[in-house]
This record gives structure tokens, sequence and C-alpha cells, in this order.
């Protein structure tokens, strides 16, 4: 099984990535998160940096696009692939509300027809020089059109389908269809990848399980990883998931924070960023008062002593629970 991480836009950029691969374990692929095309076929310099090959160094990373139109598609990609890439991943899994009314992310399901004539023309224009991977929900409301779907994805040369089994109007709540999942394994003639609610080792071992008869070859987790960074590594070492080396989570925390400091103009930018991140790490720690108590001191964080000093210390309180 391959594990990767997912693309989260706000949280798994360049900076997080990199870190995240220095210190822990466990992920073969890394996916950008998306790089919305626009008319001026022009990468901007954000973009740029975030796929500069140098700063990626050492890991497999894969650029995520987001778009509807075909000729935008293959001009980006063309790019990408002129920095050394060899794969690209289309989106068609964001359920934004901006988004899925133009049509583009999980809104590319609408239109079926529509969304055929665009993948005929990327990957008969692309298909020869590079592999276009795909991430997919499963439907907009319900799971109605799911085998028309998997008809137009069985077409195209595609290395591999990774399917989040959530409509667009699950956004990310209710559980991940194991129904609709179960149905693209049977009919599709792709390597598939599962995404959705990978918490802990058993969520791991079900997939394998329950999955173990299809094409399964790959896990993609996101907020999982958000919440623990050693999930596939305790996984892999069968080590269990209450295994948090917190020495290793603070440096990795403090690193992704000197980073943000130096990319961000406003220093409120970086913390709030960490603030992001926090809410998923203490998920684990939500019953202990203490915890609660510095949650509530970095929620509130403005300067930059104040969030270092308030880590540091609930560093300290993490070190003594025992999960
Ligand atoms: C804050 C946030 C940002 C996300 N950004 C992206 C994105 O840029 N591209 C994408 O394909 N999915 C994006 N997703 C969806 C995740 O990649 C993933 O499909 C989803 O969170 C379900 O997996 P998980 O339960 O392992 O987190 C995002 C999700 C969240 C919560």
């Amino acid at each position: 099984m391959k594990f990767y991480l997912a693309p989260m836009e706000g949280i798994t950029g360049h900076i997080y990535r990199r870190h995240f691969n220095e210190l822990y374990k466990g992920v073969d692929k890394y996916f950008t998160p998306f790089i919305a095309t626009n008319q001026t076929f022009k990468l901007k310099n954000r973009e740029k940096r975030e796929i500069d090959p140098k700063i990626n160094e050492g890991m497999v990373v894969v650029p995520q696009l987001l778009t509807n139109n075909a000729q935008q598609f293959i001009w980006y990609a063309k790019e990408i692939k002129k920095l050394g890439y060899n794969e690209i991943n289309l989106n068609v899994g964001c359920p934004s509300g901006t988004v899925v009314s133009k049509h583009k992310g999980s809104g590319m399901l609408i239109d079926l027809e529509q969304f055929d004539n665009f993948l005929e023309t990327i990957y008969s224009e692309l298909a020869n020089d590079l592999f276009i991977s795909i991430k997919t929900r499963l439907g907009i409301e319900n799971f109605d059109d799911l085998e028309k779907l998997i008809e137009i994805y069985n077409k195209y040369p595609m290395n591999e389908l990774i399917v989040h089994p959530r409509t667009r109007m699950d956004f990310y709540k209710n559980i991940p269809n194991y129904n609709a999942f179960k149905e693209v394994c049977e009919k599709s003639n792709k390597n598939i990848g599962y995404n959705g609610d990978i918490k802990i080792s058993d969520d791991i071992n079900k997939i394998i399980t329950d999955f173990k008869d299809y094409n399964v070859d790959s896990i993609m987790i996101g907020r999982g990883f958000l919440t623990n960074p050693m999930l596939v590594e305790n996984y892999l070492s069968n080590k269990p998931d209450t295994n948090i080396d917190c020495d290793r989570l603070k440096e990795f925390v403090a690193k992704l924070f000197e980073d943000y400091v130096r990319d961000y103009t406003a220093c409120s930018d970086a913390i709030n960023r960490m603030k992001e991140l926090w809410f998923y790490i203490l998920e684990p720690f939500s019953d202990y008062n203490e915890v609660k108590k510095y949650a509530k001191k970095i929620k509130k964080a403005k300067d930059k002593d104040v969030y270092e000093t308030t880590v540091n210390n609930l560093i300290v309180t993490l070190k003594n629970i025992t999960l």
C-alpha cells in the first residue's frame, strides 16, 4: 500500500510538506493544494514557489490543477512538465460554492458530457508526455450517475484514480460511502486510491481488508496527518496511534512557524496559519482541561512571544499526558 499526503489549500503548502518530509516517515507522494488556472496563462510567483523543484527536492510531489478549461489545463500542465514533473493531478472534488458554480472541482460532475469532452481534450493532447491522475468525489447530490462517471473515467489512460467517496453536498460531513467506493472498485479499470476520514491505524487496516480483492493500491490522508503526522509511521512500525513523539512535534511546529514568519509580511498571518494546524493537532486531547486552556490561549495569541511561550508550555503539558 502506498500512502499520500492529501492536498489541503492553506495548510499543506511547500513549507508544511518539506518539514513533514524531514521529520516524519511513510508518505510516498505529496499532492500540492490546487493551483487554479486562469486566462492570463501565467503562473503567479506564489504558485511558482509552490512547485519550485529546488524547494520540493527529495520528495515525490504532484502538482494539482483546478480548472474546467481544457486549453488552460494543457498550458499549465506543459509549464509544470518543463520543471521536471511527470504527473499532474486534476481536482474533481472541491465542494466550495464559488468553485462548483463555475463547474470546477466537484462542479465538473454537474454536466458529465462537458466533463467527458474536457477529459478527451486533455488526455489526447498530453497522455504521451505526462501522467494525469484524478482526485474525485462521486456525485453532486447523490450517486445516481456513478456508473456513467466510471464509464467515462475508464476511457482515459490515467495512472490512478483517487476517490473521496462523498458527494459535493456532503462537503466534509457524513461518512464516506463505502458502497459507492466498492462500486468504483468493481467497475473501474484503474489503480484506485482511497481518501476520506482515515484517522487511525485501524482505518487503514479496514480499507486494506475490505478492499483486498480490488485494485486499491494507495491511501490518501489529509486531516488524519494534520492531527497525527506519525499516523502512517506508527502504522508501518506496529506502534499504537497514541505513540506521539512530543520532541519531534515541538521541532515540527517550531520549524513551520519560523518559515511562515519568514514567508508572510505580517507575523499575525503566520500565527493564524499555525492556529489552524493546532486545531487539528489538539483534537485527541480535547478532554484535557489544561490542554483546552492552552488551546484557548493559542486561539487568542496575536504576537510572536505569546504564541511561542504558550506552545512551549503546551508541549510540556502534552508530554505528561498518556492518551
Ligand atoms: C482545509 C482543507 C483544504 C483542502 N484543500 C484541497 C485542495 O486544495 N485540493 C483537493 O483536492 N482537496 C482539498 N481538500 C480535500 C482533502 O484533500 C481531502 O480530500 C478531504 O479532507 C478528505 O480527506 P481526509 O478525511 O483524509 O481529510 C481540502 C480539505 C480541507 C479540509
